[in-house]
């Protein structure tokens, strides 16, 4: 039988509180929408986590972030809480530079270079989860990533820093259900 390993961290964050429902509700359903303020964990907690979850096994999460600067930091952080360098676990493709190994597992991407990548295998073989960071800012990229990340088999989670208005919740997810979770009284888990 396979065992999940929990992962540890030397710092605790406030979306710590709120990772036991997340996994769970991604076991039970295949996408999910996250929010809470800046500064909480969703970028750079996350994936890590979520890496260790027996859906992910052997396959990758890529993590979409509107601009490179973006990209470059939340891989640079999430490596050096591993203790690893960029390229290593957790990689960075942005354009112009990529660095993604046979060990990678997470990779940080620019929606532009997501929106080719899934154009070029609209199966997105070998990808277990795309996690929309910042997608409260939505942008055409963004909006046409997540029409394509529908259609392959993967999990999806969106992160944002505001709550999305109903409109965009039904753009978010076909079947949202409105059913949300306050956890800590910062982060709210909408599961879809
Ligand atoms: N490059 C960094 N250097 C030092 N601390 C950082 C860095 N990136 C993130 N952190 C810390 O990790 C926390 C979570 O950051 P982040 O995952 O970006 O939050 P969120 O995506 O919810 O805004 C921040 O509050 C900060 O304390
Ligand atoms: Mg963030």
């Amino acid at each position: 039988m396979t065992t999940k390993i929990m992962r540890t961290f030397d710092t605790s964050l406030p979306i710590d509180a709120a990772l036991p429902q997340l996994t769970a509700a991604l076991a039970r359903n295949d996408a999910a929408v996250l929010v809470a303020p800046p500064g909480v964990g969703k970028t750079t907690r996350v994936p890590l986590v979520l890496l260790d979850e027996l859906w992910a096994k052997d396959r990758k999460i890529l993590v979409l972030e509107p601009r490179r600067l973006a990209a470059r930091a939340a891989a640079a952080r999430m490596a050096s809480t591993l203790r690893e360098q960029v390229g290593d676990t957790v990689g960075l493709r942005v354009r112009f530079d990529s660095k993604v190994t046979k060990r990678t597992r997470i990779e940080i991407v620019t929606e532009g270079v997501f929106t080719r990548l899934v154009l070029d295998d609209p199966s997105l073989e070998g990808i277990a989860a795309v996690l929309f960071d910042e997608f409260h800012e939505r942008s055409l990229d963004a909006d046409l990533g997540l029409a394509l990340a529908r259609d392959a088999q993967v999990f999806v989670l969106f992160n944002c820093a505001a709550a999305p208005d109903r409109s965009e919740q039904c753009a978010v997810c076909e079947n949202f259900s409105g059913m949300a979770d306050e956890i800590n009284h910062q982060v709210i888990l909408f599961r879809c």
